[in-house]
């Protein structure tokens, strides 16, 4: 078996992922880092030099890639987006995989986001925290309906990493 986290940026998919995976004994997969491997670039730079419609294309490429490869005991953290382009919320929802969606508010996502925002291109020209909010609601409100598909779906506000982790597991078996 393999779990999925999705959730919009900030929401702790990779660090709930990788205490996740720690407690099941599996291993864990930051999947902006293994699109980082593969393109030799930071997420940024790709962005920057290439272009989201690029990243895009590679994203889908690589989660394709990962998912059809026999995949098993393995925790992946995907990007805010993934679950939003293409088919790649098919993939997502392949028979092997459990699907869970971290759900964060819009305040408790804005002003984590707001701290961070330098090293996430789709919100680093935000500039003030009441537009990034605007945004931030915007955007949510619009993915949604791919998070809302998960097969399970864990609020998170107020809540740390170990006790999300501890929810989640419990569910499990
Ligand atoms: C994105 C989220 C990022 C990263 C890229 C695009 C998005 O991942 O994949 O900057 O579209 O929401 P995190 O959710 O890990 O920040």
């Amino acid at each position: 078996m393999n779990i999925y986290l999705i959730g919009y940026m900030g929401s702790g998919k990779s660090s709930v992922g990788r205490r996740l995976a720690k407690a099941l004994e599996y291993d864990f997969i930051d999947f902006d880092d293994y699109i980082e491997e593969k393109e030799q670039a930071a997420i940024s730079e790709i962005f920057e030099k290439k272009g989201e419609i690029y990243f895009r294309k590679k994203e889908t490429l690589y989660l394709k890639e990962l998912t059809d490869s026999n995949l098993s005991n393995k925790v992946v953290a995907t990007g805010g987006g993934t679950p939003c382009y293409g088919s790649n919320i098919d993939f997502i929802l392949s028979d092997n995989i459990i699907s869970i969606y971290l759900n964060t508010s819009v305040q408790e996502l804005t002003k984590r986001l707001w701290n961070e925002r330098s090293k996430r291109p789709l919100i680093s020209n935000q500039e003030s925290i009441e537009v990034l909010e605007d945004f931030v609601r915007k955007h949510l409100f619009e993915r949604g309906f791919y998070y809302n598909q998960a097969s399970k779906t864990f609020k998170t506000d107020g809540k740390s990493t170990d006790k999300i982790a501890k929810e989640i597991v419990a569910t499990l078996f």
